[in-house]
């Protein structure tokens, strides 16, 4: 699929103007995804799209307590704390009742080149492409970068943002980023499309732009806004080559050695991080995600046993369209098979210690991880979602064995870092309760809800594999065909067909989790899977959230969902919000990063809006999750032209949004030469966008949405 002649082919015919899959500039669908979607869907799987009726009335989830919020936790962190209890949808005041109203006067669509925000805010950039990070990183000269240079630089496409505290006032902190991937027509003058060749040494600087900065940051003066510290001790880059270990089951298994590392213990780098998220100890985490884009045969074909290559979307008889085999030959597959099986994992990163080796948690599976998210459930276990992004594909949930300790010394954290090894894997079923009414349509359900229950299949459980004939490592390391397969036992294990499972977090305030599904054209197409009451809408372009609630327990495995927004222009008719007047609310299409303010409103940030709906930039909205106002969406922010909008983090003080601005200027056609953005520099002698972190707070200093 990450065929390089094709998408070459294709970069020579005439289609500037145009967008492929209904919401993608053809770079964007070249650079970030690799064309994922020329290819066939991935999970050519016979699971039903939905099981058997269940009329069962469920029980209202149980109360989510607080499992005691780590003094490092920062922003309305991953220890889900207030009890919702049985208060259900709109069984409260929202957040107005607890000062969180979102009182915003909402931006209107526009295409302008610009961070646009609601008024009354400002923003400021915080780090841009090619910012020094580490000490003795030169500053940033478009026309004179090296490896050298770029790998003490912030890298490309800034996605996932975390924010860890220095100190107790909230004054000093730690930003983490990823890069999720490089657009070498916008780093490089003289690229003229993805078509175009690529130089040895443009290839290792795209390596050096990938992976995560760690950026100390200060508080300027008592605003909302922060600035990076130059030469912080801590700061420091990670890219596609930086030493990591394997941890957890699959670590030293057959299927992670090669020539370079027979133990299968050590890997250099992380590729295509997007989401991710922190964890109450004070780490992040990195999801892995389109990584089959870098990786095929440098010539011929492959043999594909088992569909190990084909089902993660690998191509067996192309190289991949990044060439990187031209200067490193593992992301050869006819060289070194094993390689592409050491990408697609959760990265855990300690950013307090600057010396520290990543590690990738096996336990946690692989597959293409948007990114991950952990609260501590009940019992003290850790609870980590993460949503495989690909049409058609699944949502996970990982329970550690061991409990978390609350407190930051020594011992305890120690502890806590290896709470991520060992636990059990579990994928997501969704069944409706109206299964006979769903037409593909959208259209709302007699009992004015797409809902019903949920269960969690286990894949590995209590150390051992639930899949027959399958080891914990092959499982973990194959997890999509592991899902597969027990969905081939029969309906009762049949994990849930999704339109693309990006972001999920729990939300603080009500302790329900939401999942952003951004789109899935393909949904109901004769040969592909149709509708089901979790994913009730054909060709479904704008995407959706789910909400659900953990019914057992966040450790259990049963749940309560719920449909909260069907995307796209309100005057569509197959849209809901909630159930609130569409009348008032904001178009919104694409959901992909999700987040919430400390009174519990949920934040979305968009990806793929300019094509699905025409005459609007990407942007960051909120919602209320609770009251007389849940579901009034409201577009907080749009980010400028050819950018989507990510990496959404609210500080705990509700008074700072940070959102990265990935890809400006990627629209058909733009390089660096003939750029379609010049934010945030707006150079007179040579305009070029730069993919930036920026950081909104209201003029006044108050709370974010008010
Ligand atoms: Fe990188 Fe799923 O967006
Ligand atoms: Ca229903
Ligand atoms: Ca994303």
């Amino acid at each position: 699929m990450t065929d390089s002649q094709e998408p070459r082919s294709r970069a020579l015919l005439p289609f500037l103007n145009t967008l492929r899959h209904g919401n993608r500039s053809h770079a964007t669908c070249f650079y970030k995804c690799g064309n994922a979607c020329d290819a066939a869907v991935p999970n050519q799987s016979d699971n039903p799209t939905f099981a058997d009726v269940v009329q069962t009335a469920f029980s209202r989830r149980n109360v989510l307590k607080a499992a005691g919020a780590s003094a490092l936790l920062v922003a309305v962190g991953p220890v889900a704390s207030a009890a919702a209890g049985d208060r259900g949808p709109g069984g409260r005041p929202g957040g107005g009742g607890r000062g969180g109203a979102l009182t915003f006067r909402p931006v209107e669509q526009n295409t302008l080149d610009e961070l646009v925000t609601a008024p009354g805010y400002r923003y400021s950039v915080v780090m841009r492409w090619g910012d020094p990070v580490e000490a003795g990183a030169p500053d940033f000269d478009i026309a004179r970068q090296t490896p050298e240079s770029q790998a003490k630089q912030f890298g490309y496409n800034c996605d996932y943002i975390g924010l860890l505290p220095l100190d107790d006032h909230d004054r000093e902190a730690l930003l983490v980023v990823n890069h999720e991937y490089t657009n070498e027509q916008l780093m490089f003058p003289g690229v003229a499309s993805e078509s175009s060749p690529t130089t040895a040494q443009q290839k290792r600087i795209a390596m050096m732009a990938h992976g995560i900065s760690v950026v100390e940051v200060r508080r300027h003066g008592n605003s909302g806004e922060w600035r990076p510290v130059r030469n912080g001790r801590r700061n420091r880059r990670i890219t596609a080559s930086t030493p990591m270990e394997f941890t957890g089951p699959a670590a030293g298994s057959e299927y992670l050695k090669t020539a370079a590392d027979p133990r299968g213990r050590t890997v250099l780098g992380t590729l295509n991080n997007c989401a991710g998220g922190m964890t109450p100890w004070g780490t992040t985490l990195h999801g892995e995600e389109n990584v089959n884009q870098y990786f095929g045969p440098a010539t011929g074909s492959v043999p594909d046993p088992e569909r190990r290559l084909s089902r993660y979307g690998i191509s067996t008889d192309a190289p991949a369209g990044r060439r990187w085999h031209e200067v490193d030959p593992r992301f050869d597959v006819a060289r070194e098979p094993n390689e592409v099986n050491r990408f697609g994992w959760v990265v855990e990163v300690d950013p307090y210690d600057p010396t520290s080796r990543p590690k990738k948690r096996t336990a946690l599976g692989r597959f293409k991880h948007e990114g991950a998210n952990v609260q501590i459930a009940e019992d003290g276990r850790v609870v980590a979602y993460s949503g495989d992004d690909e049409r058609f594909d699944y949502i996970y949930k990982f329970v550690s064995k061991k409990k978390y300790r609350p407190g930051s010394d020594r011992s305890s954290r120690a502890h806590n870092l290896t709470l991520l090894d060992e636990g059990d894997l579990y994928v997501a079923q969704f069944t409706g309760d109206s299964p006979a009414e769903i037409d593909g349509t959208g259209r709302l359900l007699s009992d004015r809800e797409f809902d019903g229950v949920g269960r969690w299949i286990p894949l590995v459980k209590n150390g051992r594999s639930m899949v027959p004939g399958r080891d914990v490592a092959w499982v973990l390391t194959f997890t999509r065909l592991a899902a597969d397969e027990l969905g081939a036992l029969g309906p009762a294990s049949a994990p849930t067909k999704m339109d693309r499972p990006e972001d999920i977090q729990v939300n603080p305030v009500n302790g329900r989790v939401y999942a952003a599904l951004t789109n899935n054209t393909d949904r109901g197409k004769a040969d592909k899977a149709g509708p089901d009451e979790a994913n009730p809408r054909n060709a479904n372009r704008h995407g959706h959230v789910v909400e659900w609630e953990e019914t057992g327990g966040a450790a259990g495995e049963r749940f309560s969902w719920r449909i909260f927004l069907v995307a796209g222009d309100p005057a569509d008719p197959s849209t809901y919000f909630a159930g609130f007047d569409k009348s008032r609310v904001s178009a919104i299409s694409c959901p992909d990063n999700v987040e919430f303010d400390p009174a519990g409103n949920l934040w979305i940030s968009t990806d793929g809006s300019p094509g699905t709906l025409p005459g609007s930039n990407d942007g960051l909205y909120a919602v209320p999750t609770e009251g007389g106002e849940r579901g009034l969406v409201k577009r907080f922010l749009t980010v400028p032209r050819g950018a989507e909008c990510s990496g959404p983090l609210i500080t705990r003080d509700g008074r700072s949004v940070f959102v990265s601005v990935q890809h400006p200027g990627e629209t058909n056609g733009s390089t660096v030469d003939t750029p379609t953005s010049t934010w945030p520099d707006r150079r007179r002698d040579k305009p070029f966008p730069r993919p930036s972190v920026a950081v909104v707070h209201r003029s006044d200093g108050g709370r974010i949405g008010s």
